[in-house]
């Protein structure tokens, strides 16, 4: 028999997790289903544990009783997921790759800049994905002044992302052998991102549901796998108001299961090498 250790009573009485669903909404605005029951007792186990609680309902009343800031943030934390991997989807950098990039580059010669923003960045594969696609294909830029900028809600992610170290793993998920080649060096069982390009991009907490700060204008935003969180209302909300950054002629990209279905944006929707982008059409 396999032996087991103090069980943990992952029992979540229906006020606790009706608690939980309103905490997230105010705090994320992640619109957890009522059905997801098991995906908050598998995420918030190991957030009992760390607290050394011997329950579901205690961690809950322990936040409740105390509104501690570090467990709420965990709690958020643990409810967000952070799957991602390298130029993920492949036709969206196809797209930046051969058209999109092309022409702003072609745009903004006379000012040598340009503004990429990865707006849900998670381990930052996303924006290094882009980072590399810059160096290997446009090198020119070397002398431009680039802002490659991610922002997450997930401090713990933002750390990883700002360290640039990932695992066999991770590096299997989509990096082609030329580009792990050329910008990651060997750490043990690790990759570590380069210096050369790590200084290039640079990783900050943004909650996307709540107050922005003063951004500057992107002349691509990536804006993917994280709508699906946000009930309709919020995501026509973020989506406008990440409109309202683009520079002009400035794109914006959606996950593949995401589009501007009901926000009023005034974007035009392109077809790019297989895949929709939505264009800043004040070029
Ligand atoms: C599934 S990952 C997507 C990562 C990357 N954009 C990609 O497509 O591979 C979703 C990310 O959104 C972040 N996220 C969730 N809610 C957020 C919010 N309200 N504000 C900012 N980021 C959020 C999560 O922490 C997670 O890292």
């Amino acid at each position: 028999m396999m032996a087991t250790s103090a069980a943990l009573d992952t029992e979540l009485a229906e006020g606790d997790f009706e608690f939980l669903r309103a905490f997230l909404l105010e705090r994320s605005a992640h619109a957890l289903a009522p059905d997801k029951h098991y995906l908050v007792t598998s995420r918030l186990r190991p957030v009992a544990r760390e607290l050394g609680v011997d329950s579901l309902a205690e961690l809950l009343a322990h936040m409740r009783e105390t509104r501690d800031a570090t467990l709420e943030s965990k709690v958020i934390e643990a409810m967000t997921t952070n799957e991602t991997l390298w130029f993920r989807d492949v036709k969206p950098f196809k797209a930046l790759r051969n058209e999109v990039f092309p022409e702003i580059i072609k745009r903004n010669e006379p000012a040598r800049r340009l503004a990429v923003w990865s707006a849900a960045s998670s381990s930052g594969q996303e924006l290094y994905s882009v980072a590399m696609l810059l160096a290997h294909d446009f090198p020119q830029l070397d002398s431009w002044s680039l802002t490659l900028k991610g922002t997450d809600i997930n401090t713990a992610m933002l750390e990883r992302a700002r360290q640039g170290r990932f695992s066999g793993l991770e590096i299997n998920r989509g990096l082609p052998a030329d580009y792990l080649a050329s910008y990651f060096a060997r750490d043990g069982a690790h990759y570590v991102i380069k210096e050369t390009l790590r200084k290039k991009v640079s990783f900050s907490h943004m909650n996307l549901a709540g107050t922005w700060p003063i951004l500057p204008k992107f002349d691509v935003i990536l804006l993917r796998n994280v709508l699906i969180y946000f009930d309709h209302a919020t995501k026509a909300r973020i989506i406008e108001a990440a409109a309202k950054q683009l520079a002009p002629g400035g794109y914006l990209f959606l996950g593949s299961a995401e589009t501007l279905f009901g926000t009023s944006t005034g974007l035009i929707s392109r077809n790019i090498e297989g895949t929709t982008a939505y264009q800043n059409g004040a070029a």
